[in-house]
Order: C-alpha cells, then structure tokens, then sequence
C-alpha cells in the first residue's frame, strides 16, 4: 500500500520544531532550540513566540529537504493543539492549518501530552513498542503524570504533581545553585560526579499516587542558605555532592509512587517521556527494576525525550489510520483535557 506522510509541527514551549514521518518511521525530526531564554532564567512566553515566527519556515524546510519528501506528497499535517503556552501554539497551529488548507490535505491536532507518551511507538531500531496496558510515567518542565494507557486513545491519569512540575524542581533548585535555566540537565552532569548520599533531604507527604515538589525547593534554598553562611564558597566545593543529594531525592519521590501505581494497577510495565527522562539517574534507576522487581522499562531514544515534532507525527500518523481528522476550526488550548 501506499506509504503514508506526515509532516508534524510542535511549537508549544520554547522550542520550534518539525518532522516527517513516512508511516511509523522518522525520516527527519529537525529542532530550534531557543537560547535566548537563558538569560532570563526561564522560558519568556512573549520572547518564544516571536521566535517561532522566525524559525517556523526554516525549520519546516530542512524537515521536508532532509526527508526528502515535497509538500505536494505529504498525506496530512499533524500540529500540537495543547497543552502550552497560547502564544507559542498559536504560531504552530496557524501554520499547520494554512498549510493543510493551501494543499488541500487533513489536519490533525495533538495533544502534547499523548505525544510525549506515544513516542514510544516510533519504530526505531533497538527499540522495543510497550504492550497496552501499561503506566507512562511523563516527566517534563510542565507536568508530572503517572498515566495508565489501555490503547493510543484511552488514556487515565491515575496520578499528578499538586504543584510544581519534576523538570521545575530540577530548574528551580539549579537556578538556587546559581546555575543557568534549564537547570536539569546541569544537576544531572554534576550529579555524576558526586555521592547521592552526601546530604539528605526529606520526601514530601502527599496522597495517593500524586506528588509535590514546592516543598523540596523551599527545602533545599534554606539548606544552601544555612551553608553558605558558615562557608560562602560551600556551593562551589559541594557542587557534584549537593547535585547528587537533589537528584537523588528526587528519583526517591518518582520511584516510590511508581512502585505504589504498580501496586495498585499490576500492570508492570512502565513507559517513561519528556524532558526530564533524558535524566541519567532516573534511566539507570529504571532500569535497575528490571531485575530488581521483573518489570520491563521503556526508555525513549534521547532525541524523543525532549520536546519534538517526531512524537507530534507518530500520534497524527495513528490519528490518520482512525480518520480522527480536525478542522479549520480547531483552536489552540494552552489548557487541555486529557
Ligand atoms: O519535555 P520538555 O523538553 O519540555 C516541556 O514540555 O516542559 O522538558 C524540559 C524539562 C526542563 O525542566 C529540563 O530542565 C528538564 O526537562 N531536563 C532534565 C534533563 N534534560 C532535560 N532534567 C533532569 N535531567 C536531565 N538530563
Ligand atoms: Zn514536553
């Protein structure tokens, strides 16, 4: 049969990005990260969306010319809908529908959050697709989820942060620290340096399968504060230490409310996305599970795992096998339901 192409745009953060698929398979996935919000220690809504304007047709035209597909082959035009930020999305979303209207070709919107979730199944060599059910664990600078996925549309969120997002906790700590946004990354390098055990900080009470991380940043500010009153250099010659002791922490909380969904659920197969599962001890922490308690992980390819249009193109490329098509009306949510 005829292969299928999507070209799939996401632009609800800070980064533009664009992708084309031919059925399951990425044949481009092209990303403009955005450094002008380092400076500022965060993403500045107004900023990113003037820097989707200028990245959005370059950046489709490197997808389609790496592809090598013309835009009179594509067979759809997938496009993140939500969650975002307004600005961000209406630029993605504007676009994607003056460019299926122009071909004359379907429109798919795409919850982010879906995507982040199904990027697992983007056929990839070395990469094995996750059986339904399973739990998604979704960890990003926006949201933390425990998801309990029964097929590519159904989907329950069994489990959510009560405040600040895990890659907010990552950030903010790192900004404490005097380190450059986004942060998580950087806790990450430093963190393989040092000894998780170093400092210890306390978990959070929360319910259920819900989490909290407001408390942990307050906690750790006052913990540098202290120290660096009796030694003004502590952060300097603790850095690795103090980067493994948060860190550390913070794979505790995720851990023990996956443990607890597995309990409730016995689904034991875990499927982790978004940005903050490109963490390096959040992976080998996972995967240790494996052995430890017989469950299987499903660990997303590096490029997967932060925002990008490929995920955005795997949900459009199964939304199109549905005919779950949109339309011009379709609007951008910067709040969405699930
Ligand atoms: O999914 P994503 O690219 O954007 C959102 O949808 O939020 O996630 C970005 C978040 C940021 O908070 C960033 O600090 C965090 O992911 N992050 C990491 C790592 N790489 C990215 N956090 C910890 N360790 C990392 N290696
Ligand atoms: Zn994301």
């Amino acid at each position: 049969s005829t292969p299928i192409y999507i070209l799939a745009i996401e632009s609800s953060c800070d980064d533009t990005a664009a992708a084309v698929l031919e059925n399951n398979r990425v044949l481009s996935n092209v990303v403009a990260r955005q450094s002008i919000h380092e400076e500022y220690g965060g993403v500045v809504p107004e900023l990113a969306s003037r820097a989707h304007q200028q990245n959005i047709v370059p950046v489709i035209d490197v997808a389609l010319k790496k592809a090598g597909i013309s835009k009179e082959q594509l067979s759809a035009i997938a496009f993140t809908q939500g969650p975002g930020l307004m600005g961000s999305l209406l630029v993605g979303s504007s676009f994607a529908k003056s460019m299926a209207l122009a071909l004359n070709i379907p429109l798919i919107a795409v919850n982010h959050m879906h995507a982040h979730i199904l990027a697992h199944f983007i056929e990839e060599e070395g990469y094995d697709k996750p059986e339904f059910p399973f739990l998604a664990l979704t960890i990003s600078g926006g949201h933390t989820q425990i998801v309990k996925v029964n097929s590519f549309f159904d989907m329950e969120i069994i489990g959510e942060t009560t405040d600040d997002a895990v890659g907010e906790a990552f950030d903010k700590t790192a900004k404490i620290l005097g380190l450059p946004y986004p942060g998580g990354p950087l806790i990450d390098k430093f963190a393989q340096e040092g000894n998780p055990r170093a400092y210890s900080f306390t978990k959070p009470k929360v319910d259920g399968l819900n989490f909290s991380f407001s408390g942990l940043k307050t906690q750790i500010l006052y913990f540098i504060q202290k120290n660096s009153k009796e030694n003004p250099n502590f952060i300097e010659e603790n850095k690795n230490n103090i980067c493994a002791s948060i860190q550390n922490i913070i794979i505790q909380i995720l851990m023990d409310k996956i443990k607890m969904a597995v309990q409730e659920t016995g689904i034991k197969q875990i499927a982790i996305g978004g940005g903050v599962s490109a963490n390096s001890g959040i992976r080998k922490t996972l995967k240790e599970t494996e052995n430890q308690y017989g469950w299987k992980t499903f660990i997303p390819k590096f490029e997967y795992t932060t925002d990008n249009a490929a995920m955005i193109g795997i949900v459009g490329y199964h939304k199109y096998l549905e005919n779950h098509f949109s339309n011009a009306a379709t609007v951008a949510k910067a709040r969405i339901e699930f």
